[in-house]
């Protein structure tokens, strides 16, 4: 069996195959709620036989929030509407999963497709979606012509590990079985480990464990709240791309610390911290991503899962087969085709007759081929 197609346990998990649907916000939500977007949205992915199926972003506080349209779990009644779409991820034999997070001095951006800009007076009066205030570990803004956030409270930052851990709980209480922290891309939780955005000379900044303090003061929050017998990664930038800012040696020390907090996966994407210079060293390529994986990996001694710009089988089947990484996720790839992993395993071997396919769309498929292979059409 092709690497890829190995399972994968990870605590009391086990996953069928290597592949993972990135979280993809869809801005779909309203007041946080899901809804049937969420669920045929995730649900294609695990028909499509991705082993894990990550929700998107889903914020811990309201003014944490990316955008109005992002999933939240800062409140109980935001479960139920989830409940649908993990029963339905589960049951296709896929696990599912959750990506938690907080915007920090992201947040009150407008969706992509509204200009990916901060949301002003404008906003309210065409769709009734009003700026808030946002909170970062320092004063500084995201990039030019953002507003100012409020540097956080000691209050204020103990409220927000509270949350991860309060998410965490509803999390597990919406029938999710794995939770990453989304720590990469500029959000909050990056933003305290960069130098780019965390200025503070108190113990939440400062050195590189001054500023790593805040990650893992959620990992504990949240393992305090999450079963034991259930998986949490960490979605990390290896680097910043700028000088100045997280090298991949910083994220190897994170991901150690991590490790002892009961993290289990470190998921290595990169970039996003904003500031005033564009990132001066990234180069895009196919799995352009996957060295930091596998750095992160062997330095660390933690499990890795590689991610970006990737979607060729035998490509992610060597990340695997190498040792490189022992995850891919895939993201806009899954969004051209939801069904990749099932082509995955018939181009490198895996699935033999369509087997792995749901029997609805499987049988038909399979008599088809033999059909077509018998008349010799194609
Ligand atoms: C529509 C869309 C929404 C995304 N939303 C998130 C998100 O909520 N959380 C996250 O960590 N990354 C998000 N990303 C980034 C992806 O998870 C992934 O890391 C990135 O797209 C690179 O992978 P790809 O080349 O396979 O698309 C998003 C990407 C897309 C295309």
């Amino acid at each position: 069996m092709s690497a890829l197609f190995q399972p994968l346990t990870l605590r009391g998990v086990t996953l069928k195959n290597r592949i993972a649907v990135s979280p993809m916000s869809q801005y779909r939500a309203k007041n946080g709620y899901a809804n049937a977007w969420h669920l045929v949205h995730l649900g294609r992915f695990a028909i499509g036989g991705a082993g894990l199926v990550f929700a998107e972003a889903t914020a811990v506080e309201d003014r944490g929030r990316r955008t109005h349209g992002d999933l939240g779990l800062w409140e109980d009644g935001q479960i139920e509407p989830l409940l649908p779409v993990t029963e339905f991820i589960a049951a296709e034999n896929a696990v599912p999963s959750i990506q938690l997070g907080h915007a920090g001095r992201k947040a009150s951006e407008r969706r992509p497709w509204h200009g990916e800009t901060p949301v002003t007076e404008e906003d309210e009066a065409a769709r009734g979606e009003a700026p808030w205030q946002a909170i970062a570990p320092s004063a500084l803004p995201y990039a030019d012509g953002w507003p100012d956030p409020t540097e956080m409270s000691e209050a204020d930052i103990d409220g927000v590990i509270r949350a991860f851990g309060q998410a965490a709980r509803r999390s597990a209480e919406a029938g999710f079985k794995v939770i990453e922290v989304y720590a990469g891309h500029g959000f909050l939780v990056h933003q305290f480990l960069s130098p780019i955005a965390n200025r503070r000379t108190d113990k939440w900044g400062g050195d590189a464990a001054g500023r790593r303090r805040f990650a893992v003061e959620v990992a504990r929050s949240i393992r305090a709240n999450w079963p034991d017998g259930l998986p949490l990664l960490f979605r990390l930038s290896a680097t910043d791309w700028v000088d100045g800012g997280i090298e991949v040696e910083d994220t190897v020390e994170t991901a150690r610390a991590l490790a002892a907090e009961g993290v289990d996966m470190i998921d290595c994407t990169t970039g996003g911290i904003g500031g005033r210079d564009r990132p001066q060293r990234m180069k895009l390529e196919q799995g352009f991503q996957v060295p930091f994986a596998e750095q992160v990996r062997r330095e660390a001694g933690i499990p890795t899962m590689a991610v970006g710009f990737l979607w060729d089988s035998s490509v992610c089947n060597a990340a695997i087969a190498d040792g490189q990484a022992d995850m891919i996720a895939l993201a806009r790839e899954l969004l051209d085709d939801p069904n990749w992993p099932l082509h995955a395993a018939a181009q490198l071997g895996a699935d033999e007759a369509h087997a792995m396919w749901p029997p609805e769309s499987g049988w038909w498929l399979m008599k088809r081929a033999r059909l077509v292979e018998k008349l010799g059409l194609r």
